[in-house]
């Protein structure tokens, strides 16, 4: 989870409605059957999955690359209800977002900007998904953690002089290859559990 300010059920709507309009944000719902529920999801019917579910948290990914590179997203995730926290569901969420925005929207790079106190945060992006940290505000009291696709590609100069530093610069060898590999975990996971299945 990143710092976010909790909303309204009204204002949460707004926004929802907003972001759906908005090409730069890419939003998922995360939805579930109550923990005190005694059914099962798979042996549902279409039409009655709705009525059963609960909204737990989102997953959010903003293209807003400030030289508007269309290959870079900022993700976050919260499950905002205590009781579903640590079940598996932030992690299958980012597993499905990540996918999605790599199969289908063609995204190379992701960062997340998480507050230095978020553990549970910071743990699931590097110790599960291998994000590495490539900067600390102690300004705003966050990490910023990078995921990337992209070669190492030296510095390039900016109109200003200014040395600018392509995403992936700060990767070890280690942290690419680990990225890789769960790059392709995440497609396997795509192609055999999400392309094909009601999720999308
Ligand atoms: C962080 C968050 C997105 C994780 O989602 P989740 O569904 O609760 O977590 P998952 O069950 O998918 O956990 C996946 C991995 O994330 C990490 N993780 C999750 N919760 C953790 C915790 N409380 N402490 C340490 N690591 C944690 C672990 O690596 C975990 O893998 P493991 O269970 O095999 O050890 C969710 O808990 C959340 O939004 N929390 C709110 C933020 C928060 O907890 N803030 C408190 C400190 S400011």
């Amino acid at each position: 989870m990143t710092a976010s300010e909790p909303l309204t059920l009204e204002e949460e709507y707004e926004m929802q409605t907003s972001w759906h309009q908005d090409e730069d944000k890419l939003t998922f719902i995360i939805m579930s059957l109550p923990n005190d529920s005694n059914k099962c999801l798979k042996n549902l019917p279409d039409s009655e999955i709705k009525e059963n579910i609960v909204m737990v948290g989102d997953v959010n990914i903003f293209l807003n690359d400030p030289d508007n590179d269309r290959t870079f997203g900022e993700i976050e995730v919260m499950i905002a209800e205590p009781d579903y926290r640590r079940t598996g569901r932030g992690k299958e969420a980012l597993k499905i977002i990540m996918g999605y925005a790599m199969e289908v929207i063609g995204l190379k790079t992701f960062q997340a900007k998480i507050s230095i106190e978020n553990e549970p945060s910071v743990n699931l992006f590097k110790s599960q998904f291998g994000f590495y940290q490539v900067s600390i505000s102690h300004v705003f009291e966050e990490v910023v953690l990078e995921w990337t696709l992209l070669e190492y590609a030296p510095p390039t100069i900016d109109e200003y002089g200014n040395e600018v530093e392509s995403y992936g610069s700060k990767a070890t060898t280690e942290q690419r290859d680990r990225v890789m590999q769960v790059r392709n975990d995440l497609f396997n996971y795509w192609k055999n559990n999400v392309r094909s299945s009601n999720y999308l």
